[in-house]
């Protein structure tokens, strides 16, 4: 409940059996040089400051030198990364093209790249997708017999008025506290657009999804980043600690925003009620943007709409992961009238459009059946953490549909996933995490095909303790 407290300073949890990974077939893998907690790939950008970085040590992986089967060039020192470096994969079952260029911070988001896949020779459609955390059994019935009939010789209306309705019913408040935008993504910058101005200062609770630091530095805001690290295992009192620690960073940087993740992407930690309405009085002046498009993923999430009254915090949702809509772009934002009135001032006319609504009212009617699906997931999500953690890999725990896997250097070993096997994960670089891969967590038979591909990839035997 309370892992992203806690600084690798204080950490205490299991160490990987069998740490990190190289795929027998690549000559890539250099481990060596990675940091366990890596600096944050913002740290260099002008506007960004931050705090309780020094205490957090940079430990250095174990070398993967021992490991016979494997010759080692750097990637991190090969700015163009080239596919034929993956040595059994041959000619004929791979086009031989340079993959696009990784850089060294990672592909910033999840789901299909089509230049990067052409350049393989692939279309979106011939790979499993595990780099994009959505519902993996579809959208609910009635969805695709509403788009099918949904009416695009109209203009939407403006409001989307009768998917707040909805939504206001779905979550119990009334609709002035509900905003719809076109993905939680469209609703974060919208967000930043009306609530910073140059100068100001967001707090941003650290690893987490890298749109905040970005719509908050397009408003030429400086952004403070709290980088904690979740333990496989926190003892209670040291997260405690570590959250005294983060109220009196938000304190000191005085933020005008705060930008707080729960359940957090990419660690998948779930803060409590009382974790979160702790931290409010470090800045009661603050709008805090809880974002909880993760939240229908988790067992018996605590009540937050309760948390609006506080007069300055928003809840951000999206239909997109649990209704597995990424490409319809719908979300909605609960606050109260008066922010959510200004925050739809930043919004452009007819940012939600008709098939958005009418998918949405699709969803929301048949949510039951989402509800269903979720607790499916759930019960496969333990399974395939079982199956990880017996393959002996290191995967933290996690609230949500999504996990992480250490696995040493995530660009190359994402890379061979794609190539040998047309099988996508997330490079957690961008996160500042360059040795994790997270997956979202699909069904029985794509996980044991991950599962097996993941057997391809031998790991250190000299584990790091
Ligand atoms: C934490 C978090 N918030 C918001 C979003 C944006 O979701 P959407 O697809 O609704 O724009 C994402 C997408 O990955 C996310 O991880």
């Amino acid at each position: 409940m309370n892992q992203m407290w806690h600084q690798a300073t204080t950490q205490t949890g299991e160490r990987p059996d069998r740490p990190l990974a190289s795929c027998s077939s690549m000559s890539s893998v250099s481990v060596a040089s990675v940091p366990f907690v890596s600096r944050p790939s913002v740290a260099s950008a002008p506007s960004v400051s931050r705090v309780s970085v020094a205490s957090v040590p940079s430990v250095s992986s174990p070398s993967v030198a021992s490991a016979p089967s494997v010759s080692r060039v750097s990637v991190a020192s090969v700015p163009s990364v080239s596919c034929p470096s993956v040595s059994r994969v041959s000619v004929a079952s791979v086009p031989s093209v340079s993959c696009p260029s990784v850089s060294s911070a990672g592909e910033p988001h999840g789901g299909p790249d089509e230049a990067e896949l052409a350049a393989l020779g692939l279309w979106p459609e011939d790979v499993l997708d595990f780099s994009a955390s959505t519902n993996p059994f579809g959208p609910p019935p009635g969805v695709r017999e509403a788009l099918a009939v949904c009416d695009i010789t109209r203009y939407p209306d403006r409001r989307a008025t009768r998917l707040r309705a909805a939504l206001a019913a779905h979550e119990s408040v009334s609709a002035d506290c509900v905003l719809v935008g076109a993905g939680g993504a469209g609703l974060i910058w919208a967000l930043a657009q009306a609530w910073l101005r140059p100068g100001d200062t967001a707090f941003v609770v650290g690893p987490t999804f890298g749109e905040y630091v970005a719509a908050s530095r397009l408003m030429r805001a400086t952004v403070v980043e709290w980088r904690g690290f979740w333990p496989v295992e926190v003892e209670r009192h040291q997260a405690a600690a570590s959250q005294r620690e983060v109220a009196r960073a938000i304190a000191a940087a005085r933020p005008r925003l705060i930008w707080l993740c729960n359940p957090n992407n990419p660690t998948g930690a779930y803060l409590a009620a009382e974790e979160v309405t702790a931290l409010l009085p470090a800045a009661p002046d603050a709008l805090w943007v809880l974002d909880e498009a993760y939240r229908p993923f988790v067992v018996d999430p605590w009540p937050s709409t309760p948390l609006i009254e506080h007069g300055n915090v928003v809840l951000l949702r999206s239909l997109t992961k649990d209704c597995a809509l990424p490409g319809i772009r719908l979300g909605y934002l609960l606050g109260p009238a008066d922010v959510i009135a200004r925050v739809a001032t930043a919004q452009p006319p007819w940012s939600v459009s008709a098939p958005a609504i009418a998918t949405g009212l699709a969803a929301l009617h048949n949510y039951a059946a989402v509800r269903e699906s979720l607790a499916a997931l759930r019960a496969e999500t333990a399974w395939l953490r079982a199956a990880l953690l017996d393959r002996g890999w290191l995967v933290p725990p996690s609230a949500t549909n999504f996990l992480l896997i250490r696995v040493g250097d995530a660009a190359a070993v994402r890379r061979c996933l794609l190539i040998e096997h047309h099988i996508q994960v997330r490079n957690c670089a961008s996160f500042g995490l360059p040795d994790f891969i997270r997956i979202g967590v699909r069904t029985r038979r794509d996980n044991e095909r991950l599962l097996a591909a993941l057997e391809d990839f031998t790991l250190d035997p000299s584990p790091a303790r």
